[in-house]
């Protein structure tokens, strides 16, 4: 599909009023997205596992407006507080998704929202949030018009989401979603992201991801202006084909369920992302010392242990602990004895792979 899909749709009725409401997951690249270009095209293909306990919800109450007065109209509430400080960031996706959905200047909207994990946690919200949001959107937009694909629906929604946030779209679907053009993907696009189309091997089945709140403080640089200092960075076009070759090299991984090659590939891939950082102009630092003494806890202990736990990372100090099912039961007493005290008041939330957002 191509943007004109995503532009072009005549609608049948618009309602008067009505409610809508998502709930779609956070998700977690094995292969980063990290360097973008003009309206968040990515400069590499990324994929992640979709999470499943960690979610956005999000409801939307829309209004016609008796006035139209050419502007956007919306209430933002938190947890069922007003959020003032919310509101620039969702105006911005507003004027973003505006030409793809015209009726939005049409109505009054009450956008109430949640979390599933604590907000301050230094988990991206975003991902679930603005994939959320979209898809509230999409919903409205199927009310207007008559036999919206499933696909479309899907595809539009990822295209929508990664408007808001560049990772979003990889939020809509489970429990593998790859997104930017590969040579290597059939159906990838730049645009949205889709459903892993190949053979993924039951050891991927119910994988789990613990994620380590090692700091939960504000980040000191923003993912968009980590993004921005990928223009001319110095090694920014090797890093870009090791993405590809990586996503190549992932897609045999998935299919023989090689955990040995799926952890080389996705730890470095980790560090990688945190290298980018540390030779930015000007550098910075996202892992806390905290970070590091996890990961070679967990260096240590599969060495001991001959499992498969490895780690991977997001632009934060917090650790995914990611490990097959079939060894839970050795790994998770590791986790909670010897990782949980590196964590902020000893917080921790137990994931693993889900299937994608879920209408509400
Ligand atoms: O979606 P953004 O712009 O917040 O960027 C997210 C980038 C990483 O989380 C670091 C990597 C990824 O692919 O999700």
């Amino acid at each position: 599909m191509t943007e004109k899909d995503f532009s072009s749709v005549s609608y049948t009725t618009l309602k008067e009023e009505g409610v809508v409401a998502y709930s779609s997951p956070s998700n977690i690249a094995l292969v980063k997205y990290w360097g973008k270009r003009e309206n968040q095209i990515p400069a590499n293909p990324s994929i992640s596992f979709t999470l499943d306990a960690c979610t956005t919800k999000t409801k939307v109450h829309y209004k016609k407006k008796n006035n139209k007065n050419g502007e956007f109209s919306f209430d933002f509430l938190f947890e069922g507080e007003e959020k003032e400080e919310f509101k620039p960031k969702i105006k911005t996706f507003l004027k973003r998704i505006e030409r793809y959905l015209p009726f939005l200047k049409d109505y009054h909207f009450v956008i109430n929202t949640s979390n599933t994990f604590p907000h301050s946690s230094g988990i991206a919200s975003s991902a679930s949030g603005m994939s959320a949001l979209a898809l509230c959107f999409m919903q409205m937009e199927r009310s207007f018009v008559e036999n919206m694909t499933m696909e479309y629906f899907n595809r539009k929604g990822s295209f929508l989401s990664r408007l808001g946030s560049g990772s979003a779209c990889r939020s809509i679907e489970g429990p593998l979603v790859q997104w930017g053009e590969s040579k290597v993907i059939e159906g990838s696009s730049n645009l949205y992201g889709i459903k892993y189309p190949y053979n993924v091997h039951p050891i991927y089945d119910n994988y789990h991801d613990t994620i380590l709140l090692v700091d939960k403080g504000e980040k000191q640089v923003s993912s968009s202006v980590g993004h921005e200092l990928m223009h001319g960075h110095p090694y920014a076009v090797n890093r870009f084909a090791q993405a590809d070759t990586n996503l190549d090299k992932l897609k045999a991984v998935f299919s023989n369920g090689n955990l040995v090659d799926f952890i080389s590939i996705v730890e470095s891939e980790a560090l990688t992302l945190h290298a980018m950082m540390m030779t930015s102009s000007p550098y910075f630092i996202l892992m806390k010392p905290n970070t590091l003494s996890i990961i070679n806890s967990i260096w240590k202990f599969r060495e001991q242990s001959k499992t498969h736990v490895c780690f991977t990372l997001d632009a934060g100090a917090n650790v995914h602990v990611l490990y097959p099912e079939s060894e839970k039961d050795v790994v998770f007493p590791f986790i909670k004895e010897k990782l949980v005290p590196f964590c902020q008041n000893g917080q921790y939330i137990c994931d693993r792979i889900g299937l994608g957002a879920k209408k509400l």
